[in-house]
């Protein structure tokens, strides 16, 4: 009886195997290069018992923290989750949350790369939590000097010569000052770019390889969209002005869509519960990266990634998936 269990199971792994051909990729041997905008995600848990007697706020008593690692550090540990070996490249404050956010990806195996500019705040987003409900954000933030980001620069070529995937995660904050430079050097030694991209001037990512907007970040570039076809139609335009290869379209709840050349792939979301999608747009950069780095196409690539979109909204704040969840403990993590 059990080794007949055993003997169903195997089959129906070798099936899955089949049905998705990426499904024992190597991601121990993939190496991945994140540069962007870092940030500490950071949660305070508390009760609220009263009215402050100062002003009209209610008091909160915290009896819990939470932190993580934001923004670029999301992707960076996002890959390093899926068994990536991830360097990571950005600029921090001279400041505790720092200290905190290096900890932190220390322990997530992420191989991080954090400039001090003593003269501006490490990006923190505190949110101030009580019964589930976010009653207050604080945000600390001060662009990067122009220094700093130069001496980023040079070390970004030095590191280009041993990865096989770069990830440009703009949020915006000044880190990626750089970033048209940056694409020309990864480009001219044969690496893909992959851009999480931000704002209006699309211009400076020219010459990537992906860019992967969410729907209010295509629609800001590209227009308000009448039905499919007209967004097919404004992908494509994009795609072509920005001289990349392919453009990936998230769509929250309606999963992603993929445009290359002449060529339209979408994919349904897939989650069976949603609980909180903050940083599935990380995941699912990170996760065509490594796939990409792991010889996958993009058909696989953006195929893999929606799985694992899917599988983060399920879980609390910034989160991570593991290999295990996403092939069904048949993948090489690369760990020891
Ligand atoms: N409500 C949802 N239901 C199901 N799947 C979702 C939902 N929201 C997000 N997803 C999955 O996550 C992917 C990325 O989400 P989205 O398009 O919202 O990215 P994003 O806005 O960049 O996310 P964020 O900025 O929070 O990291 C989607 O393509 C989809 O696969
Ligand atoms: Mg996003």
């Amino acid at each position: 009886m059990r080794a007949a269990t055993d003997r169903t199971t195997a089959i129906r792994r070798k099936n899955q195997a089949l049905a998705n051909p990426a499904a024992e990729p190597r991601f121990g041997r993939v190496r991945v290069l994140v540069v962007g905008d870092v940030m500490l995600d950071r949660y305070w848990f508390g009760e609220v018992g009263r009215i402050s007697p100062e002003a009209p706020v209610p008091v909160v008593k915290i009896d819990r923290m939470q932190e993580r690692p934001g923004g670029a550090a999301n992707v960076a540990r996002n890959a390093a989750a899926l068994g990536a070996r991830v360097d990571l490249l950005s600029v921090v404050g001279r400041d505790e949350a720092a200290g905190k956010l290096r900890k932190l990806l220390r322990k997530d195996r992420v191989s991080a790369q954090l400039y001090e500019d003593a003269s501006i705040d490490t990006t923190v987003k505190l949110r101030v939590i009580a019964r589930s409900q976010q009653l207050l954000r604080v945000d600390f933030e001060t662009p990067p000097s122009h220094e700093v980001l130069a001496s980023k620069l040079r070390d970004f070529e030095r590191m280009l010569k041993r990865v096989h995937v770069v990830v440009l995660s703009d949020y915006g904050k000044g880190g990626l000052t750089h970033i048209a430079a940056m694409i020309r050097l990864a480009r001219r030694a044969g690496i893909p770019v992959l851009v999480d991209p931000k704002g209006d001037d699309y211009a400076r990512y020219r010459g990537a390889t992906l860019v992967t907007p969410n729907r209010s970040e295509f629609r800001e570039v590209a227009g308000r969209w009448k039905n499919e076809a007209d967004l097919t139609r404004r992908a494509e335009a994009l795609r072509q002005e920005l001289k990349a290869e392919a453009l990936l379209i998230t769509r929250s709840e309606e999963g992603m869509t993929l445009y290359q050349r002449g060529k339209r792939l979408h994919v349904p979301a897939q989650a069976r519960e949603v609980f909180d999608v903050s940083g599935a747009g990380d995941t699912v950069i990170a996760t065509v990266a490594v796939m990409l780095g792991s010889g996958a196409d993009f058909a696989q690539a953006v195929e893999t990634a929606n799985r694992a979109a899917g599988i983060v909204v399920g879980k609390f704040g910034t989160a991570v998936v593991h290999p295990a969840e996403l092939f069904g403990g048949s993948a090489e993590t690369g760990r020891k």
